[in-house]
């Protein structure tokens, strides 16, 4: 047990903190079949980290930006057919087609594992494989639960470290026999004996697998984020979304894995309030969860817990408490300056990886929007010389940073408390130009999953695809469920009325920031001013306010029971982003009744019901 073996390929050189003899016969059993050079167990440790960036910058992988302009950090580019995640190259092999449902692919697990087996063949040659094992959420937490990935990228490892509790503590907590999801990851380049590496491996033919039953995440070929940081999308939302559901169905009240920020309030008199919210992808989602309040808000506070995904369960009191699994912000970085998210740009000062952004001539970074005016010359993303009369973007639209939470000046005090923080509210919010008011409350919890369910976003460059097209995206997390969507639905209802019965249901709202004007250009001022509209939803939330006004989906402020101090935004303004035009309603409905349509399988009644009487209550 637990002493050095053979794997056939490569030495296991088990360390000897590692005792769990499953993981170590699974990580052999991976090194048989992918058969890499050798094998490479990951500490977490800031030298190991070191030592590994030093590798990739010799390997052409990663630069090191320059130390004194941005210390300690890297950047890292991509190849060009590598950039986003690949949802349609995206899989959820589950038992049976139904189960995945019909906003997923599938494949037979049966079939998938044959076709995968294949592909992993040898997958691995002439690399190293990294052993990352890793905690999503706080070691030991009971809402936490452990992975281990198995990967050929060292890039991987080092953002696995930052966008994860990722080292040695994690077998502590796993012992002898703790539960753990195991991922695979491979870019898909075999290397041939003397073939000389590139410097981002990864291979035109990719998937990316999760089987639900087993709980196991499989990814070929690609190195991209949520492509290949296994812990973040595929695990905390698409198998976790599925361990919340199933606990529910084996009787246990479940829990939701869910793609939202969580951000802390607190009043000039202390009073601290937690809101969570749902975006889809690049929709400032980062911003708001760093914002700071306008000075008409002297004294407030905004705080993170976290800028992207959310482990929810209810707790002892039967309030719903909620953690952010992640330790890190793998954030778009074009956008991101001193006025849209001046605590983000202050969290990138160093210790930083950055992934396809331009190089300025002074080794540091640029990006779109990060400046007023572009430098004169820099070095694009794929390595070209730019200069802002070629008219191309000098870095990628989905270009990242990679940065540990802690850098954040505005982190939550209880951002790694095991126990999670209480939710006041759940925020929706998709990208709408038209048609969605700026903020609503619905009536009930019902309605709120409605509005939640019926949620549409203009596409935006975090997913391979076309740009700018409104697509529904369900509570932001149509690219991450992990099981039939309907099904996802009933969770949310039948949770909802544990905590509405226990009285202690949050309640829902939905905002839109985005809608335009004759000009085109976004009428909502937005980044620290969302403050206003945050304000108001907690006092709604707690019901210290009655300020509003009820229209057929439910309430929404009167210009008035906003705090305009600080901000030249007319009553017209406010009225041109909060009418509710019915023709256009009309229209959103039926794109309402053809997502059900495609949904109808499982699709609860009570959101049938609903549909119905809001169409009523529109052509009254
Ligand atoms: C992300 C995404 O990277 O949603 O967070 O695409
Ligand atoms: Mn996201």
């Amino acid at each position: 047990m637990n002493q050095p073996v053979m794997s056939g390929v490569a030495a296991l050189n088990v360390p000897a903190h590692v005792k769990h003899q499953k993981l170590i016969n699974w990580v052999a059993d991976i090194a048989a079949l992918t058969k890499p050079d050798s094998i490479y167990w990951c500490d977490g440790s800031e030298e190991e980290y070191d030592r590994l960036c030093a590798q990739m910058v010799a390997a052409g992988t990663m630069k090191k930006l320059n130390p004194e302009k941005r210390p300690n950090s890297y950047l890292a580019w991509s190849d060009p057919s590598d950039v986003a995640r690949v949802e349609d190259r995206t899989y959820i092999c589950s038992a049976t087609r139904e189960q995945a449902g019909p906003t997923n692919n599938w494949m037979d697990p049966a079939e998938m594992r044959r076709t995968l087996h294949g592909l992993f063949d040898g997958c691995m040659a002439g690399r190293t494989l990294y052993v990352v094992p890793f905690s999503m959420g706080p070691l030991g937490s009971p809402i936490a639960h452990i992975g281990v990935e198995l990967s050929d990228s060292p890039y991987v490892a080092v953002n696995m470290r930052i966008m994860t509790r990722m080292g040695k503590a994690v077998y502590d907590v796993l012992g002898l026999d703790g539960e753990f999801v195991p991922c695979v990851h491979t870019v898909g380049m075999p290397l041939a004996a003397g073939q000389k590496d590139v410097p981002w491996p990864c291979n035109a033919t990719k998937y990316i697998v999760h089987y639900p039953e087993t709980r196991e995440i499989w990814s070929f070929g690609s190195g991209y984020g949520g492509n290949a940081l296994l812990g973040k999308k595929c695990f905390a939302l698409r198998i976790a979304s599925n361990m919340g559901y199933q606990e529910a169905q084996l009787g246990g009240t479940g829990w939701l894995a869910e793609h939202m920020l969580i951000l802390g309030v607190e009043s000039p008199k202390g009073d601290k309030k937690y809101v969570a919210a749902a975006f889809p992808s690049a929709c400032g989602k980062t911003n708001f969860a760093m914002l700071i309040p306008p000075k008409a808000f002297d004294g407030w506070k905004v705080t993170t817990i976290g800028d992207d995904i959310a482990w929810i369960k209810p707790g002892q009191d039967g309030k719903l408490y909620a953690i952010n699994p992640e330790a890190g912000y793998f954030g778009v970085a074009p956008g991101t300056n001193d006025k849209t998210n001046p605590n983000c740009m202050a969290s990138l000062r160093e210790n930083v990886i950055f992934t396809n952004v331009a190089l300025t001539d002074d080794g540091d970074v640029w990006w779109e929007g990060m400046t007023k005016q572009a430098p004169d010359h820099l070095i694009d993303w794929q390595g070209k010389d730019w200069t802002p009369a070629l008219g191309t973007k000098a870095a990628h639209p989905n270009a990242r940073f990679t940065v540990a939470a802690t850098q954040n000046p505005v982190i939550d005090a209880a951002w790694d408390d095991p126990a999670g923080v209480p939710i006041s509210a759940f925020i929706f919010g998709g990208r709408r130009s038209t048609t969605v008011p700026l903020v609503t409350e619905a009536n009930n919890w019902v309605e709120g999953v409605y509005m939640a369910a019926t949620m549409g976003s203009e596409t935006t460059a975090a997913a391979a695809g076309q740009m700018g097209i409104v697509r529904r995206d369900p509570f932001a997390m149509l690219p991450f469920i992990g099981y039939n969507m309907s099904d996802y639905f009933q969770h949310w209802l039948n949770l909802g009325k544990k905590v509405e019965a226990a009285g202690t249901a949050p309640k829902i709202f939905c905002v839109n920031w985005f809608r335009t004007g004759e000009d085109g250009g976004f009428v909502w001022p937005g980044y620290g001013d969302n403050m206003r509209v945050l304000k108001w939803i907690l006092e709604r939330a707690d019901g210290s306010s009655t300020g509003g006004q009820q229209h057929l989906f439910g309430t929404s402020p009167n210009y008035a029971d906003l705090n305009w101090e600080g901000v030249d935004f007319t009553e017209q303004q406010f009225t041109q982003i909060t009418s509710i035009d019915k023709d256009a309603w009309n229209e959103e409905l039926k794109l309402h009744s053809e997502l059900f349509e495609k949904l109808a399988y499982h699709l609860p009644q009570e959101l049938v019901d609903t549909k119905a009487r809001l169409e009523k209550q529109l052509a009254a």
